[in-house]
Protein backbone atom coordinates (compact mmCIF):
# COMPACT_ATOMS: atom_id res chain seq x y z
CA UNK A 1 0.00 0.00 0.00
CA UNK A 2 3.06 2.59 0.69
CA UNK A 3 4.73 1.83 -2.44
CA UNK A 4 1.51 2.55 -4.20
CA UNK A 5 0.81 5.89 -2.47
CA UNK A 6 4.90 6.92 -3.44
CA UNK A 7 3.68 5.70 -6.84
CA UNK A 8 0.81 7.85 -6.98
CA UNK A 9 3.42 10.72 -5.87
CA UNK A 10 5.99 10.27 -8.03
CA UNK A 11 3.42 10.46 -10.72
CA UNK A 12 1.88 13.60 -9.70
CA UNK A 13 5.23 15.16 -9.66
CA UNK A 14 6.56 13.81 -13.12
CA UNK A 15 3.31 15.18 -14.88
CA UNK A 16 3.65 18.70 -12.98
CA UNK A 17 7.07 18.81 -14.21
CA UNK A 18 6.24 17.74 -17.64
CA UNK A 19 3.80 20.71 -18.10
CA UNK A 20 6.15 22.78 -16.56
CA UNK A 21 8.50 21.76 -19.03
CA UNK A 22 5.60 22.54 -22.03
CA UNK A 23 4.66 25.94 -20.59
CA UNK A 24 8.45 27.01 -20.82
CA UNK A 25 8.95 25.90 -24.29
CA UNK A 26 5.80 27.48 -25.24
CA UNK A 27 6.60 31.13 -24.04
CA UNK A 28 10.20 30.53 -24.49
CA UNK A 29 9.08 29.58 -28.61
CA UNK A 30 6.31 32.49 -28.47
CA UNK A 31 7.20 35.06 -26.43
CA UNK A 32 9.74 36.65 -28.90
CA UNK A 33 7.14 35.89 -31.91
CA UNK A 34 4.53 37.70 -30.02
CA UNK A 35 7.02 40.78 -28.70
CA UNK A 36 8.20 41.31 -32.68
CA UNK A 37 4.56 41.81 -33.27
CA UNK A 38 3.82 44.14 -29.94
CA UNK A 39 4.35 48.08 -30.73
CA UNK A 40 7.12 49.48 -28.19
CA UNK A 41 5.45 51.71 -25.76
CA UNK A 42 7.52 54.85 -24.65
CA UNK A 43 8.02 55.83 -21.28
CA UNK A 44 9.55 57.85 -19.01
CA UNK A 45 9.72 61.09 -21.11
CA UNK A 46 10.52 63.95 -18.77
CA UNK A 47 8.11 66.41 -17.60
CA UNK A 48 10.30 69.46 -17.31
CA UNK A 49 12.21 70.92 -20.22
CA UNK A 50 15.62 70.43 -21.60
CA UNK A 51 17.73 72.86 -22.80
CA UNK A 52 19.46 71.15 -25.50
CA UNK A 53 21.61 74.36 -27.52
CA UNK A 54 21.59 77.66 -28.47
CA UNK A 55 19.46 79.07 -31.16
CA UNK A 56 21.50 78.63 -34.37
CA UNK A 57 23.12 75.54 -32.84
CA UNK A 58 20.98 73.39 -35.76
CA UNK A 59 21.16 75.12 -38.93
CA UNK A 60 18.28 74.87 -41.59
CA UNK A 61 18.06 71.39 -42.74
CA UNK A 62 20.05 69.53 -40.04
CA UNK A 63 19.23 67.34 -37.08
CA UNK A 64 20.33 66.66 -33.62
CA UNK A 65 19.50 63.64 -31.82
CA UNK A 66 19.44 64.33 -28.13
CA UNK A 67 19.29 62.72 -24.59
CA UNK A 68 15.39 63.17 -23.82
CA UNK A 69 15.30 61.14 -20.13
CA UNK A 70 16.16 57.57 -20.98
CA UNK A 71 15.29 57.74 -24.74
CA UNK A 72 16.67 59.83 -27.43
CA UNK A 73 14.30 62.42 -29.24
CA UNK A 74 15.38 63.98 -32.61
CA UNK A 75 15.14 67.44 -33.55
CA UNK A 76 15.20 68.80 -37.48
CA UNK A 77 15.25 72.13 -38.27
CA UNK A 78 12.52 71.88 -41.58
CA UNK A 79 12.35 74.36 -44.40
CA UNK A 80 8.91 74.19 -43.93
CA UNK A 81 8.22 74.96 -39.96
CA UNK A 82 11.44 75.67 -38.92
CA UNK A 83 12.23 73.26 -35.87
CA UNK A 84 10.13 70.61 -35.20
CA UNK A 85 10.89 67.27 -32.73
CA UNK A 86 10.19 63.70 -32.56
CA UNK A 87 10.80 60.91 -30.25
CA UNK A 88 14.18 58.53 -32.06
CA UNK A 89 12.95 55.91 -30.80
CA UNK A 90 11.02 54.08 -34.20
CA UNK A 91 7.47 52.52 -33.48
CA UNK A 92 7.95 49.58 -35.37
CA UNK A 93 10.82 48.01 -33.13
CA UNK A 94 12.82 50.62 -31.34
CA UNK A 95 15.70 51.48 -33.32
CA UNK A 96 17.11 54.81 -33.55
CA UNK A 97 15.61 56.41 -36.30
CA UNK A 98 18.10 59.51 -38.51
CA UNK A 99 17.39 62.48 -40.92
CA UNK A 100 18.03 62.25 -44.45
CA UNK A 101 18.47 65.71 -45.97
CA UNK A 102 18.73 63.93 -49.34
CA UNK A 103 15.48 62.40 -49.44
CA UNK A 104 13.95 64.87 -47.21
CA UNK A 105 12.26 62.06 -44.76
CA UNK A 106 13.00 60.76 -41.30
CA UNK A 107 14.69 57.21 -41.75
CA UNK A 108 14.47 53.69 -39.44
CA UNK A 109 17.84 52.12 -41.04
CA UNK A 110 16.80 48.87 -39.23
CA UNK A 111 13.35 47.67 -41.73
CA UNK A 112 13.05 50.55 -44.39
CA UNK A 113 10.71 52.19 -41.73
CA UNK A 114 10.06 55.77 -43.32
CA UNK A 115 8.42 59.06 -41.53
CA UNK A 116 7.58 62.84 -42.57
CA UNK A 117 9.70 64.86 -40.87
CA UNK A 118 6.90 67.75 -40.82
CA UNK A 119 4.40 65.42 -38.65
CA UNK A 120 6.04 62.03 -37.89
CA UNK A 121 3.62 60.25 -39.78
CA UNK A 122 4.73 57.00 -41.65
CA UNK A 123 5.27 57.56 -44.95
CA UNK A 124 5.94 54.21 -45.77
CA UNK A 125 7.59 50.71 -43.74
CA UNK A 126 6.54 48.04 -41.29
CA UNK A 127 5.98 50.94 -37.87
CA UNK A 128 2.67 50.87 -36.55
CA UNK A 129 2.03 54.47 -35.57
CA UNK A 130 3.79 57.92 -36.07
CA UNK A 131 6.89 59.22 -34.08
CA UNK A 132 5.98 60.48 -30.64
CA UNK A 133 5.77 64.50 -31.25
CA UNK A 134 7.36 67.00 -28.89
CA UNK A 135 7.29 70.65 -28.41
CA UNK A 136 10.30 72.74 -29.19
CA UNK A 137 11.04 76.47 -28.93
CA UNK A 138 13.31 78.92 -28.34
CA UNK A 139 13.99 80.86 -25.05
CA UNK A 140 16.33 83.26 -24.16
CA UNK A 141 18.37 82.49 -26.96
CA UNK A 142 18.22 78.87 -26.28
CA UNK A 143 16.35 75.83 -28.30
CA UNK A 144 14.00 74.13 -24.94
CA UNK A 145 12.42 70.93 -25.62
CA UNK A 146 9.36 69.75 -24.12
CA UNK A 147 6.69 66.27 -24.29
CA UNK A 148 3.62 67.38 -25.46
S1 LIG B 1 12.64 49.11 -36.15
FE1 LIG B 1 12.24 50.80 -37.42
S2 LIG B 1 11.33 49.93 -39.16
FE2 LIG B 1 11.67 48.25 -37.86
Amino acid sequence: MEESDSRLERRGFLTLAKRILIASGLAAFFGPVISFFWPNVLEETPTKPVVIGPEGAIPPLESKVVRFGRYPAIVINTQEKGLVAYSAVCTHFACIVSWNPESGMIECPCHAGFYDPLDGSVISGPPPSPLPVYRVSTDNGQIILRSS
